[in-house]
């Protein structure tokens, strides 16, 4: 949940080391927003650290302040604070001796730890589990001299999850990171190297990276990169280039990420979908390198994912399910390995993941590996954990999400998870190739139509500044609708800390329907008229119970259906497209609703309080 920032380099202006901590901190604030603090060591051998309780703004004016000494290499954490307040003691770095220490994770065996520590003389400043570790790599620095070997030796005796970044005093040429279940990649300079949480880190100055494996230590100095696992022994990293630049981790002008990642939903779909098919117009995913015979025999697919990665696959669902004949279960990764869920080599398991590091996603892929399926991640996040332990991937290219509220990812994962039901369907027959053809060409048109959406964004946002203080949304869908309305009930609880929620428009009857009263806002996800059965004509039908009961229906509909307007205060209308497809476009309007909801009370749409991007910890 922590942000971290490593850079060492050798005849760097001395500021260096601190600008590059900085700016990566800026770029990471997402991953947490509650604490802030860097620690820097000079050739002279001296060690300084800043730290700051809130946004990474209050340890920038606090550097400002009071300007710390030029370094050689430095380090920096933004911190989502679990053990400990956030207050300016308990944010990192933790100095023990001549070592500064950041640290992602929690260290779950901390309170025996510390209990030798006190029991050795040790005294603690501040509540948080890093400070015990701090302490025990003073003492195994003081044995072995050598902070390399410190940190393999502390590394082996910790338990829970962690990245580790360290610097010493007394080696002013070397910061040592080391990781277990918790994100850690190297950036590759000349002569200068660096390491971060994720390529957003060192992405403004170089796009060289080096994915590391589970339980292993690196040592960087400005030329050299030495990777070992936590017994001192050699591995290897592995080597990949970032397909995207600074500038796409960047706001562009918009008020904020969210705005801009909203707008980039058209592109995000685009090259999701891009490449994907070969020379005879058949789809082709060549990173799905499982077995070809095994996927034809798999009888189930269960999609495991958190959050708004788990509602695309819920979207998902529908489409594998009526291309593929196959039944697909969608569970909540934190739910799936606690229930003994009954999965084996016959199943195949989809991990959805943005961050490509939710611990409950990742903990589900193991625990389903463990069952003999095999699993297929689709991860927008290259050089993350989720992959690397899953036996395929097929990844989104939306991009860098920096918002905490998903919006591109939302609308890629989609796509990547229709092109995988396609996949199926082709390679098991349950399509011809026509028909995928066609239902390609259905997800090439998408891009267009969601433009088509945001090109409307005022009439959204105009309704949604006069909300500016409703205390509580419903929103109703059916069949795909059905999740595309739960995604747009979080999207405004996360953003506008208002009470929402979604419901399968048909289950109303079933209970939620007492919920309404004379002016309580409902947002109908209206199906196409063009669309399955009577499903339109049932929802109309939803719309007029509720309105007949008081409720203020802002509708979603087809361009061209009129049906609505009897029934609807407001209309937002989305282009006509196949049902199957519609979620990529009903969506949009929800998250330009919560967007500006959100900013006309004032809230910071990227940073939603207690919240942060990847969820690193169970
Ligand atoms: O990185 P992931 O896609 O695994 O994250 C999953 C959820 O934590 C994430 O979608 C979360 O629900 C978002 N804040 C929703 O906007």
């Amino acid at each position: 949940m922590c942000g971290i920032v490593g850079y060492v380099g050798r005849q760097q202006p001395n500021g260096k080391p601190l600008e590059v901590v900085m700016e990566g901190l800026r770029r990471l604030e997402y991953r947490g927003y509650d604490s802030a603090g860097v620690a820097l060591v000079g050739r002279d051998g001296v060690l300084v650290t800043a730290k700051k309780a809130g946004k990474l703004v209050n340890l920038a004016d606090e550097l400002d302040a009071r300007p710390l000494p030029g370094a050689t290499a430095a380090i920096g954490h933004t911190r989502w604070a679990t053990h400990g307040a956030p207050t300016d003691v308990n944010a990192h770095p933790h100095v023990a001796g001549k070592i500064a220490v950041i640290h992602n994770g929690i260290v779950e065996n901390f309170a025996v730890l510390k209990a030798e520590l006190l029991a050795d003389g040790a005294t603690f400043l501040s509540e948080t589990d890093t400070e015990v570790v701090a302490q025990l790599l003073a003492r195994a620095y003081a044995r072995l001299g050598d902070l390399s070997e410190a940190m393999c030796a502390v590394a082996q005796r910790l338990e829970g999850t962690f990245t580790l970044l360290a610097v010493h005093a007394d080696v002013p040429d070397v910061v040592v990171g080391a990781r277990h279940d918790s994100p850690l990649v190297v950036g590759l300079g000349d002569g200068e190297n660096f390491m971060g949480s994720d390529v957003a880190a060192f992405i403004a100055h170089t796009r060289r990276a080096l994915e590391l494996g589970q339980d292993q230590v690196v040592t960087l100095t400005p030329d050299s990169v030495t990777v070992t696992d936590f017994t001192g022994a050699p591995a290897q990293g592995r080597a990949f280039t970032v397909d995207w630049d600074a500038a796409a981790a960047e706001k562009g002008g918009y008020r904020s990420f969210m705005d801009k990642e909203i707008d980039d939903q058209p592109q995000a779909v685009a090259d999701t979908l891009l490449g994907r098919t070969g020379l005879d117009g058949a789809l082709v995913l060549d990173e799905v390198r499982i077995d070809e015979s095994l996927l034809r025999s798999i009888d189930k697919i269960v999609v495991i994912a958190c959050g708004t990665a788990a509602y695309a696959g819920h979207v998902a669902k529908y489409a594998i399910e009526h291309w593929c004949r196959i039944p697909v279960e969608v569970e909540l990764a934190h739910e799936f390995r606690y229930r003994d869920p009954v999965v084996n080599e016959k199943t195949l398991v989809v991990a959805i993941s943005q961050s490509g590091e939710t611990m409950d996603t990742l903990m589900a892929v193991r625990h389903a590996r463990e069952q003999g399926s095999k699993v297929l991640a689709i991860v927008n996040t290259h050089g993350s954990t989720i992959p690397r332990e899953s036996d395929a991937v097929l990844y989104t290219h939306a991009g860098p999400e920096i918002a905490v509220a998903s919006t591109k990812a939302f609308l890629s994962q989609i796509t990547a998870a229709y092109l995988l039901g396609l996949y199926l369907a082709q390679l098991r027959g349950n399509k011809f190739p026509d028909e995928i053809a066609e239902l390609l060409g259905q997800l090439r048109a998408m891009p267009a139509k969601i433009q088509t959406v945001l090109d409307g964004a005022e009439h959204v946002r105009e309704v949604a500044r006069s909300m500016r203080d409703t205390p509580s949304v419903l929103f109703l869908g059916r069949h795909v609708g059905f999740p595309v309305a739960l995604e747009g009930a979080l999207k405004l609880k996360e953003l506008a800390y208002i009470h929402a929620e979604g419901f399968a428009a048909g289950e109303l009857k079933h209970g939620p329907i007492a919920l309404i009263e004379e002016g309580q806002a409902v947002f109908v996800i209206v199906p196409s008229p063009r669309g399955r059965d009577s499903l339109h004509s049932k929802v109309i039908s939803n719309i007029q119970e509720i309105r007949a009961r008081g409720a203020h229906t802002l509708v979603i509909a087809e361009e061209g259906d009129d049906a609505v307007l009897p029934f609807a205060d407001e209309v937002f209308r989305i282009p006509q497209c196949p049902t199957l497809m519609s979620p990529l476009l009903a969506v949009v309007p929800l998250q330009l609703f919560a967007c500006e909801l959100a900013t006309a009370k004032g809230l910071d749409v990227d940073q939603p309080r207690n919240l942060a991007k990847s969820v690193t910890v169970e």
